[in-house]
């Protein structure tokens, strides 16, 4: 390990929002994908990736995501729908699928099922309104907890927090040791611009010793 003698120090006050924006994206990478199901008050359901996501807890499982505001200041429909009907599904996204999940991320108008214009097969799920993608093995019905704004405008955070009611694996995915199967599973995740990552080249890193 070498240190690095010299560094550019950007502040981030003094730059726009877009040179933050792919500043941050390609230094916090790989990001995990949810492909988020939510349902608008009339019950049009709406599919849509988002990689500001990960999972925070385990007491209850939580997990948090992202709907940034758009660039003409609007919000994304899935921001809208969980204002209207709390409750959205994560769908994982493993390599067979990603094509479709990108398509998912066009801005259709909220009145499309984007279910039906990515190519995915709604299911019914178990707590709540919105459906499940069946073509992610891995799916959790979450309860939305709190939205919680971060500035304001162009490209600001809409941190959505879910309470994960429970989750729907796909048979032969779970391990005894209530772990889903890693190869099996074969996740991608963002990296900056339209660069993608595998979970295929792994490496396993023991832990330090406690008693020191
Ligand atoms: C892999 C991937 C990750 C994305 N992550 C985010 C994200 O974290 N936040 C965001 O606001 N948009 C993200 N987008 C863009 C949204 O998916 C896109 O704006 C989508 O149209 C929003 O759909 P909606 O209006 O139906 O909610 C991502 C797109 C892709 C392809």
């Amino acid at each position: 390990m070498k240190p690095h003698e010299s560094f550019t120090t950007l502040v981030t006050a003094d730059r726009e929002p877009r040179a933050n924006f792919k500043t941050l994206l390609s230094s916090v990478l790989p990001r995990p994908i949810a492909l988020v199901s939510t349902v608008s008050a009339d019950g049009t359901p709406n599919l849509a990736p988002f990689s500001f996501f990960n999972g925070v807890g385990s007491n209850p499982p939580a997990v948090v995501f992202s709907p940034c505001t758009k660039a003409d200041g609007t919000d994304k429909d899935t921001l809208n729908n969980l204002r209207q009907v709390g409750e959205f599904v994560v769908n994982v996204v493993p390599h067979a699928v990603c094509e479709a999940m990108n398509e998912a991320s066009s801005p259709f108008s909220p009145d499309v099922n984007e279910f039906e214009a990515a190519g995915f097969t709604p299911v019914k799920s178990r707590f709540i309104q919105p459906p499940r993608a069946c073509e992610s093995p891995v799916q959790l019905e979450c309860k939305l907890v709190k939205i919680v704004p971060v500035g304001e405008g162009p490209l600001s955070a809409n941190i959505c927090i879910g309470h994960v009611l429970c989750f729907h694996v796909a048979e032969g995915y779970l391990s005894p040791d209530d772990t889903v199967d890693v190869t099996k599973i074969d996740l991608v995740g963002r990296l900056g611009g339209e660069d993608y990552s595998t979970i295929r080249d792994r490496f396993a890193l023991a832990k330090p010793n406690p008693k020191r």
